[in-house]
């Protein structure tokens, strides 16, 4: 039994930054993102070997390190009498360097997951068992503007916004390729447990999150612009007050912002956003996306620059 799945990721406007219980994956706080077009991961699992192991190749090299916790996504999934799994999975971008590859990776290995052993599940359920593995992969489930709100027992996530009605652009730019010295599940323990701004971060986004949805609803750019870049450095200073300090900037990665900023002097809809690596992803309209692109491409440091729009949730590509 075999199936192959593709999910894009997805940037968090408003962003999840702590856990309320680790060993669920449940988080502190909700979060809306956008998700992506152009990028993807697209994973096969297959169930039919009769090896006593799982096997897991990541872009053609068999990657031993991260079996670990996609072997927990399939005892999730399937349980843990479940049969051994060969996965293969392909990402058209870096991986681990802030560009949201565990949430488009744990998205497509869910929905293989389920197809190869046969079950059924609804996206809703999918998106759950997507943020065991990795909170911000259940928002990869979806398409377009998507929220993910906590509730007693778990989360509820879903689309609040098509992609289409409100066509905005991403423009990654790149300042270092390789992998994040902290991964984010990591960092944001630390952070709950030392930054002496964790607590009013959590206190603060219901408010967030409100002028953000309002926002989207409303297609007002300024207004999503103002709150997402005030949500994304709240998220950094959180870190960098923490011990020990997180800073997943460099020196590029600061000339991108001033770029942001220039342009925005100069009229352009665009705004910035930074997750856990020191890439920038610019947000903009398709009105101003050539002088986006070209001022970023421009910017010192920058080795590489991706642009894409929004892209649809994940899903099956082949059942066998
Ligand atoms: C900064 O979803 O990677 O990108 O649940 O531990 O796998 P785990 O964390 P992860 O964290 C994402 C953090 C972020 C913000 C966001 O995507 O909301």
């Amino acid at each position: 039994m075999g199936a192959i799945a593709r999910a894009q990721p997805n940037i968090a406007l408003i962003k999840y930054w702590g856990k309320r219980d680790a060993e669920r994956n449940l988080p502190a706080v909700g979060s809306i993102s956008i998700t992506l077009d152009d990028l993807f991961t697209e994973t096969s699992v297959d169930l039919d070997d009769v090896t006593d192991s799982d096997r897991l190749s990541v872009n053609g090299e068999d990657r031993p390190d991260l079996l670990p916790r996609v072997s927990a996504c399939l005892d999730t999934v399937l349980g843990a009498d479940r049969p051994r799994a060969r996965v293969s999975s392909r990402s058209n971008f870096p991986l681990a360097a802030g560009l949201a590859s565990s949430a488009s990776s744990f998205a497509a290995l869910v929905v293989a997951a389920v197809a190869a052993g046969g079950l059924n599940r609804t996206t809703a359920e999918l998106a759950s068992l997507a943020g065991r593995a990795s909170g911000s992969a259940a928002r990869s489930l979806y398409g377009g503007f998507v929220e993910l709100r906590n509730d007693a027992d778990g989360i509820v996530v879903g689309s609040i916004l098509d992609g289409d009605a409100w066509p905005l652009r991403v423009v990654a730019a790149i300042t270092e390729p390789g992998v994040k010295p902290v991964g984010s599940g990591e960092a944001m323990e630390i952070s709950r447990k030392t930054s002496p701004f964790y607590a009013r971060w959590v206190e603060q986004q219901a408010r967030d999150l409100d002028t953000a949805r309002g926002a989207i609803a409303d297609r007002d750019f300024r207004r999503l612009a103002s709150i997402a870049e005030h949500n994304c450095l709240k998220m950094h200073s959180i870190m960098w007050a923490s011990r020990p300090p997180m800073v997943y900037w460099n020196a590029a990665t600061m000339r991108c912002l001033q770029t942001v900023r220039k342009l925005q002097g100069q009229g352009a809809d665009v705004f910035f956003t930074i997750d856990a690596g020191p890439q920038v992803k610019a947000v903009c309209t398709a009105e101003s996306l050539a002088d986006v692109e070209a001022a970023l491409q421009a910017t010192p440091g920058v080795v590489d620059v991706m642009t894409t729009g929004l892209g649809e949730g994940a899903r099956l590509e082949q059942d066998a």
